[in-house]
This record gives structure tokens, sequence and C-alpha cells, in this order.
């Protein structure tokens, strides 16, 4: 009897003009693919087909009131499903393509499927700037919803590596193709900006700071601590979690635990995520080196302290979910 699924082989394409083409044409035939952005790797779908969509939510084991990010690969395409108002011209003329998410209010005869808002008015988008990305969705010519590619409250992938552990051989829930193009850039997902209301508000620091997008806004974001209720529901407390322990804001651990360092003055890390201080590549060494220490199996992962400032506040909102037990 063959075996009804491909192999991790098969499964995983370079970044070549073949192998955007295989994407592209799973993406088309409704069936789930991983791809880069300069974010984390993504798992897509064809936004406008149900049956994708919801592909996405059993291969991640994802809960269904946990709505999704629909990809596009032009501003003009984010006008024609959403209600694109003054401040989503705004933001997305300074920071698009790139790290940034929008959610606005869906157009009545907007194209998307139903469950990529989960039941919301509302709907979540984003112009990546990942070449890729960009000639994946522009040649399946459809609006692609992908959440990061890893299961539902564990660490987001950063290699298709990552990816290809989420769903080893065997597992037929996970992706048709695997497109491989090194890893992530920036390392942390997108920074979610709700727009539908009237006051602008945080719902998930990410990869673009909040300190830059006051100043392009010209006013305040909200953010979550002044919400009474968490509006994305993805901003489960326990999330990006390892299997082994996280303790954060620690200057050491025992001897059966790991240290992962932050800056030059730490000396006794097992790994550092920027020996210089640098916020930009400790934000890209984050999830890899969460991967790369869960993998050992120690009693303990203990992350000295990161400054809370610019993509800082995207790492230690990204480790204090992690350390969430
Ligand atoms: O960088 C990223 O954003 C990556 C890459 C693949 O683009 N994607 C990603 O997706 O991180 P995901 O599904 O892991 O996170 C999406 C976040 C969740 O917190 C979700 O609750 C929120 O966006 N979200 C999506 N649609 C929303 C909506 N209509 N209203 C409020 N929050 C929404
Ligand atoms: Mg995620």
């Amino acid at each position: 009897m063959t075996d009804p699924y491909p192999t991790a082989d098969e499964r995983r394409v370079t970044a070549s003009p073949s192998g955007i083409t295989r994407a592209a044409d799973a993406l088309a035939s409704g069936r789930l693919i991983a791809f880069p952005t300069e974010t984390v790797y993504g798992l897509g779908a064809d936004a406008e087909n149900d049956d994708a969509v919801a592909r996405i939510f059993e291969a991640k084991g994802r809960p269904r009131f946990n709505p999704l990010i629909v990809h596009v690969a032009g501003t003009s395409w984010a006008r024609e499903l959403v209600h694109f108002d003054r401040r989503a011209e705004l933001l997305a003329e300074r920071f698009w393509p790139g790290a940034l998410t929008l959610v606005l209010r869906r157009k009545s005869g907007a194209s998307l499927s139903r469950l990529v808002s989960a039941g919301l008015d509302t709907a979540a988008i984003r112009l990546p700037q990942h070449a890729v990305a960009h000639q994946i969705i522009e040649k399946a010519g459809v609006p692609v919803a992908a959440p990061s590619a890893n299961r539902s409250g564990l660490v987001s992938p950063t290699t298709a590596d990552h990816v290809y552990e989420a769903w080893p051989r065997g597992i037929e829930l996970g992706p048709d193709v695997i497109v491989d193009d090194g890893p992530c850039a920036i390392g942390l997902e997108s920074t979610v900006v709700d727009l539908s209301e009237p006051e602008p508000t945080l719902l998930r620091p990410g990869g673009i700071a909040i300190e830059d997008l006051n100043a392009a806004l010209g006013e305040e974001l909200r953010t979550s601590e002044k919400i009474d209720a968490p509006k994305s529901p993805g901003m489960l407390l326990r999330h990006y979690a390892p299997n082994t322990p996280l303790v954060m804001n620690v200057e050491n651990t025992s001897p059966d635990g790991l240290l992962l360092g932050f800056g030059p003055t730490v000396r006794n890390a097992d790994l550092n995520l920027s020996p210089s201080g640098d916020l930009r590549e400790a934000a890209a060494n984050l999830f890899a080196m969460i991967h790369q220490l869960d993998k050992r199996g120690m009693a303990e992962i203990a992350v000295t302290p990161i400054p809370d400032i610019g993509l800082g506040r995207a790492i230690n909102d990204r480790l204090r979910r992690a350390a969430a037990g």
C-alpha cells in the first residue's frame, strides 16, 4: 500500500520559481502551506475558502474563537476587504509592507470566509514585506489567512525546521508544502492594532515598536493593560510555551536549569539573545533559542532581564506568556 501522506522531503521546497508555484497551486486547490514572512513562518490557506480556513484550525488545534490574520499582496486588496479609514491609510503608508496588522471592520460584500473573523465583524489584515510571501500570495491571487505555523499555544516558528517538527511525517493535518527560505529576519509576530473603534488600541506588541506607531499616528495607542477584557482572543495568557518551565527576569539558574541571557554583562549564559545588547538581534533569536534550549529537556529555562522599550516590550510580552503556567 502506498503512503497516503507525502514524506517530509516531498513537502519541503525551496523558494525557487517552481517552489513558489507549488505553494500557490496548493493554496488555489484549498490545501495548507507553510511559508516564510519577515516575522515568523505562517500556516496559510485561501482566506476565501471556508474548508481551507477550517483546516488551519484543525491543523493547529486552535480554538475556533481565535480569529486569523489575512495576508494580502497590495494595499488595494485591503481596501476591498475592510473599511480602510484615514488612520489605516496613514499607518499603511508608513509601515506596509511590514510587521503591522490592522484590525478593521469587514465590508459587507467582502469575499472573506467568515471563519477568519471567528464571528467578529472585523478582520485583521497584513501586507507582508517578505518577497517570497508576496510572490506566493500574488501568484495565488487570493488573500491568505495565516496564523503562525506552530501548534496552538506552542512556540512560533522562525525556521522551516521548526515548522517541520510541528507536523512530522505521518501526521496528516499539516501543510502540504513547506517553503524554506531560511530564518525570519524579525523573528517576532506582527504588532496588532485595532482601528475598528474610535480609539486606536494595541492588541499585541510585535515587530513594529509602539513608540513608532504613536509617532506616526500623532496619538497614543491604548494598550491592553488599560482594556477591561482582552479583545484579541489570541492573547491567551499561556501561549508561546515551551515544554520546559520558563522563568523571566532572573540573573541565575540552578545546575539543572539553563540560562538564556541578554547583553554583555551576562557571563554564564547557555545562550545569549544578543551579547551586544541589541533588541533587534534578540527578537530575531528569541524563538529559535527557546526551541533550542527546550530540546535539551532540562528542569528550567531562566531568562535574564530584557529592557522594556521598543522591541523589548514585544519580547517581554512573549516571555510572560511562555512563563505563565
Ligand atoms: O506576524 C504575524 O502576525 C504572523 C505571520 C504569519 O503573519 N501571524 C500571526 O498570526 O502571528 P496568529 O494567528 O498567530 O496571531 C494573530 C493574532 C491573534 O492574537 C488574534 O487573536 C489576533 O491576531 N486577531 C486576528 N484577527 C483579529 C480580529 N478580527 N480582531 C482582533 N484580533 C484579531
Ligand atoms: Mg501564533
